[in-house]
């Protein structure tokens, strides 16, 4: 049986910065506060004629093109997203459609900020099990269209942005080694949006409510998000026979940087393994992973043989781990 592994990454996100300064003329914050309690020092935000699918196709393409494979080799195209760009279809079969992925099957995982590590664990069973040669997975986000712009504790975390990774086979001793996925729907109110579904509707009056906006416990979020993360790192640590000094680069979900660093020092991964771009990117959910591996190949920070990590944590809640031999 083949290892699968990660061919390659791409990476887009909109022109468009708003920044603490900015934030700063909309709601009772500072730059100081969001520096030390986020990390955060701007996030990408859309323009209104822009969509989900736009920049996922983006990093698609480049993700493709570094693979040096056709368009037309796919044979699984996921779409890691909570905000697609309309409800049906499926992004993900938007994306293979302006692609030319014709042979694929396409769909979109909602799995929150752990939506590419979820799709990378069935990606990995799928080669690994023969039935996909080569998948995209791709996170891709517009979180900034379900922000709501008066609610201080939501509006300065996150960012719009798309990450996508071709996955192949690969020779041993390279690829994937252990993989994790886990959830919790009994923290559902952790972090939702509870309009637009079938539940409450899009009416007047739950727009004029802000059913919509994403509602969030920051706090109760920060606690389980370090705990999880630990504890998912070290069971595929474990699993595949590795200690986190082991790990050359670790690759958490950008989410808060007192979280990254709560569970880097908790596990004993050295510090300058860790990567952080939360400062320029903010929280861009399913993005954030693969933005960051892809910025992190840009940067050569990743070498062939490497051990590399990442840990997600998201709404749902969900969590989960990969780890794999670059
Ligand atoms: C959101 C988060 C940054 C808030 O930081 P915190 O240290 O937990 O802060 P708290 O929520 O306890 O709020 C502390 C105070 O700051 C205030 N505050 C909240 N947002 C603020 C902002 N943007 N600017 C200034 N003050 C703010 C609160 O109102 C509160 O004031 P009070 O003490 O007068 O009531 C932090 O909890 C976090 O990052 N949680 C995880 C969120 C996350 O990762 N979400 C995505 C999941 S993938």
């Amino acid at each position: 049986m083949a290892n699968a592994g990660i061919l390659s990454m791409g990476s887009a996100y909109p022109e468009g910065v708003l920044t603490n300064a900015d934030l700063e003329k909309m709601v009772e914050t500072s730059d100081e506060w969001i520096t030390t309690r986020t990390g955060i020092k701007q996030r990408h935000k859309a323009a209104e004629n822009e969509y989900t699918s736009l920049f996922a196709v983006r990093a698609s393409r480049q993700a493709i093109e570094r693979a040096r494979i056709d368009a037309s080799d796919i044979d699984l195209v996921i779409c890691a997203t909570v905000t697609p760009d309309q409800i049906l279809p499926a992004t993900g079969c938007l994306i293979q459609a302006e692609l030319g992925a014709h042979r694929a099957a396409a769909f979109d995982l909602a799995a929150a900020c752990s939506g590419f590590l979820y799709g990378l664990t069935l990606a990995n069973q799928m080669i690994r099990g023969g039935q996909a040669r080569y998948a995209l997975i791709v996170g891709a986000e517009i979180l900034t269209r379900y922000v709501d712009y008066k609610d201080r504790s939501t509006c300065v975390i996150f960012g719009d942005g798309a990450g996508a990774a071709v996955a192949g086979p690969v020779e041993h001793p390279r690829g994937i080694l252990s993989t994790r996925i886990y959830s919790d729907g009994r923290f559902a109110e952790h972090l939702y949006a509870p309009g637009g579904g079938t539940r409450y509707g899009s009416t007047p009056e739950t727009f004029s409510s802000g059913l919509h906006y994403f509602k969030m416990r920051g706090n109760e979020l920060f606690k389980v998000a370090v705990r999880s993360m630990i504890d998912v790192s070290r069971e595929v640590l474990d699993e595949a026979g590795y200690k986190a000094s082991d790990v050359q680069l670790f690759v958490p979900h950008q989410a808060n940087q007192r979280i990254t660093d709560a569970v880097a020092d908790k596990l004993e991964v050295d510090r300058a393994r860790v990567y952080s771009n939360i400062s320029m990117h903010g929280n861009t959910s399913s993005a954030s992973i693969p933005i960051a591996l892809d910025e992190c190949l840009e940067a050569g920070r990743v070498r062939e043989g490497d051990l590399v990590l990442m840990a997600s944590f998201g709404g749902g809640v969900t969590w989960g781990a990969v780890l794999l031999r670059w």
